[in-house]
């Protein structure tokens, strides 16, 4: 009877796969696993997965799909997989469509706390189990929380514009702040994190506080007219924290405008191909690895679980500052990333040096040792 149902929903999200395909890629995309939806119906149920967006970060369709795909499969359990292209009500229009479709898990990346508590609501009220994925749906109240520690992050940012301004023997600089989206709350805590380190220096004199400003839904056009603006209104921008490569680059094509690249320190987040480029020449100081495989398979590893009737513990908790109730968590490790150590993102099999060290870039790869 089950397998009958699944074997159906699975014809039908096939389908679904090939109308999206055709519509081109501007609309939410999509991949699923027929063959495991048949092979493993009768152990476990399927885990729908929501991904935001596909231009705020390289991340979600080069790091995060591949690397739950991999771990699902190795599961084998029945998965699908789609990302809303930043459209909240997309958004919500697929997760009813998840559950339709005999999703028994959902994981998902808010695009704000709002829309994300009402596909959670919806979720329980189905008995379909709850994974927060990478941002925190704030009230939302998911069974379970996966990401890293998003403060420690900011930290790292914060210690990263610190240490370029010191290399560069800056005195008294004036410090850009280009935060992430107002509505993501791992943007908060990145702000928490840098302001931790920036603050005092502002207070001590030390540094100066420029223009702050978040940047909506983390839109790197966007950021682009932002730091244009905040370069019109102090010209002597002598830092950027900006909070991910996305938002460092839109930066860094402004400063290239007016030749100020390399001799203004940015910051960034993610250790995309383009934020590593940009450290191998020098445009940006350093970036923030997050080893997504990581994060990837702590998450698989409970909706695996989860999908096959279990109740698995986390290792930690997360207090959500909204309802004050401890989410059960699994937080993973930041590492800061220079020009010295872009190697290790290489070695660990996050970018390639085939598609890192392409054309001009391969003379800077070889000179920062990268195999
Ligand atoms: C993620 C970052 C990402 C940003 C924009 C944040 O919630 O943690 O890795 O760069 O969203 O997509």
């Amino acid at each position: 009877m089950r397998k009958g149902i699944l074997s159906l929903t699975a014809a039908a999200a096939v389908l679904a796969l090939g109308l999206t395909a055709c519509g081109g890629n501007s609309g939410p995309t999509s991949s699923t696993s027929s063959a495991q939806s048949t092979q493993s119906s009768q152990k476990a149920g399927k885990i729908g997965v929501i991904l935001p967006d596909s231009k705020s970060s390289a991340r979600w369709e080069t790091a995060d799909r591949k690397y739950l795909e991999e771990a699902f499969k190795a599961a084998g359990v029945a998965y699908d997989i789609q990302n809303a292209q930043n459209d909240k009500t997309a958004f919500q229009t697929i997760a009813d469509q998840m559950i339709t479709n005999g999703a028994t898990v959902l994981m998902i990346v808010n695009l704000d706390s709002g829309t994300g508590k009402t596909v959670i609501d919806k979720a329980k009220s189905q008995g379909v189990a709850t994974i927060d994925y990478d941002r925190l749906t704030l009230g939302g109240g998911a069974a379970y929380y996966v990401s890293f520690d998003n403060t420690k992050v900011g930290t790292l940012q914060g210690e990263g514009l610190v240490k370029c301004l010191t290399d560069k023997k800056a005195s008294k600089p004036i410090i850009a702040e280009l935060n992430g989206s107002p509505t993501d709350n791992n943007a908060t805590l990145f702000k928490a994190g840098y302001d931790g380190v920036l603050k005092p220096k502002y207070d001590s004199g030390d540094y100066v506080k420029g223009p702050d400003q978040s940047v909506p839904d983390w839109d790197n056009a966007q950021a682009g007219t932002i730091f244009e603006q905040m370069l019109t209104s102090a010209p002597k921008i002598a830092g950027v924290l900006a909070a991910n490569d996305g938002l460092g680059n839109a930066a860094i094509t402004v400063l290239k405008k007016n030749n100020l690249n390399g001799k203004v320190p940015v910051t960034g987040q993610d250790a995309t191909v383009q934020g590593l480029q940009n450290i191998l020449v020098g445009d940006q100081c350093m970036t923030v690895y997050k080893a997504v495989k990581k994060e990837a398979d702590a998450a698989a590893k409970l909706a695996v679980a989860l999908a096959k009737g279990e109740k698995p513990a986390a290792s930690g908790s997360v207090k959500d500052p909204q309802s004050n109730q401890d989410v059960p968590s699994e937080l993973l490790d930041p590492q800061p990333i220079y020009l010295d150590n872009v190697k290790d993102v290489v070695a660990d099999g996050y970018v390639t040096k085939e598609e890192l060290c392409t054309g001009d870039f391969a003379a800077k790869c070889t000179s920062a040792g990268i195999q």
